[in-house]
């Protein structure tokens, strides 16, 4: 199983959200691979946001070795799903795939949580430490689902 994090600019959000989600999958011995990309590339390159290092260091993970990456039309192949992780980031992933978008393995993060309710991760940018606390929380908790959900499918018939 392969996973995509996608934000704007994977530096705040979706590194916060591939440092999570790797991290329980680590923990559940899972077989998955986690990644993460940006629809823009102003921050090509860049570690991600000195707030997400510190918020996630501070849960005990380390996300400092990531760099930011624009996402591709080639994403929606390579991996089996991509998670949006707001509406607008969802909206960017479909132009950008273009002919190559897949909606069958395309969804928003939140969904696995709150099915239905169009529910966005904030962007935390333009803001305080606060707001990256209540991201980092929101992700977790949409990780977690994500991992039980799939522990119970486990040896199912
Ligand atoms: P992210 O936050 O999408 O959570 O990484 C942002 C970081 C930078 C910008 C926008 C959002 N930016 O426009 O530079």
């Amino acid at each position: 199983m392969r996973i995509l994090m996608v934000c704007l600019g994977n530096i705040c959000r979706s590194p916060l959200a591939e440092g999570i989600l790797r991290h329980k999958v680590e923990q559940a011995g899972l077989d998955w691979e986690v990644d993460s990309a940006g629809t823009n590339s102003y921050h090509t390159g860049e570690p991600p946001h000195k707030l997400s290092q510190k918020v996630a260091r501070l849960n005990g993970i380390e996300i400092c070795d990531q760099r930011a990456r624009r996402f591709t039309a080639a994403d929606m192949d390579r991996y089996d799903i991509i998670y949006a992780l707001a509406g607008d980031v969802l909206d960017e992933v479909r132009r950008i795939a273009g002919k190559a978008f897949r909606p069958e393995k395309t969804r928003l993060l939140m969904d696995e949580l709150y099915p239905g309710q169009q529910m966005d991760v904030p962007d935390p940018w333009y803001g305080e430490e606060p707001g990256y606390h209540e991201v980092y929380k929101m992700i977790d908790q949409v990780c977690e689902a994500i991992i039980n959900n799939n522990r119970m499918t486990v040896g199912r018939p």
